[in-house]
């Protein structure tokens, strides 16, 4: 699948909780999880392949054992503790990244990929993570989270380099 980048309009759009998780649900989510592992991301939200449904995967254990997705639909944050600082990248925002403000501990709240009730409680980069893709549910990037001048420098960057991409488009090389 192809990840939509910034400034894509589908990434700022609201994803719509899940009601039956059926058969097209699961092969979406295996889908994301061969994107996201090409990708070499740690997490995925469901719009980032343009399709507006609550569901996010994660991978922040980075071993050597081999993939372990976590699926998690309709996420809620429930609980928040603490504040933290911390470097921020996102496979829709290219050849950027950012320190970013989140909250230090969160609990979330929804289902697993077969329905089951799930309660996460998280940390570290797993909190750092699911707060991303939550936001991204919610047609939210990280960028949004720095400041104005921080963004328009981005913006101006990006635009040079997709001009630049664009001269090269058509050509053989
Ligand atoms: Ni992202």
């Amino acid at each position: 699948m192809r990840i939509l980048t910034y400034p894509d309009a589908v990434l700022r759009a609201k994803a719509e909780p899940i009601q039956n998780i059926d058969e097209a649900i699961q092969k979406l989510v295996d889908n994301m999880c061969k994107t996201m592992y090409s990708s070499m991301g740690i997490g995925l939200a469901a719009n980032q392949v343009g399709e507006l449904k609550r569901i996010l995967i994660y991978d922040v254990t980075q071993t050597k054992a081999g993939p372990n997705p976590s699926v998690l639909i309709n996420p809620e944050i429930i609980l928040t503790e603490g504040d933290i600082v911390q470097e921020e990248a996102c496979l829709s925002v290219i050849d950027f990244s950012a320190d970013v403000r989140r909250k230090e501990r969160i609990k979330v709240r929804g289902v697993d990929k077969d329905g089951n009730p799930l309660d996460i409680e998280a940390e570290g980069l797993l909190a750092r993570c699911l707060q991303h893709e939550i936001d991204h549910l919610n047609g939210v990037l990280y960028i949004d989270h720095i400041s104005t001048l921080k963004r328009a420098l981005y913006n101006k960057r990006l635009k040079k380099i997709m001009k630049r991409a664009a001269s090269s488009k058509g050509k053989k090389m």
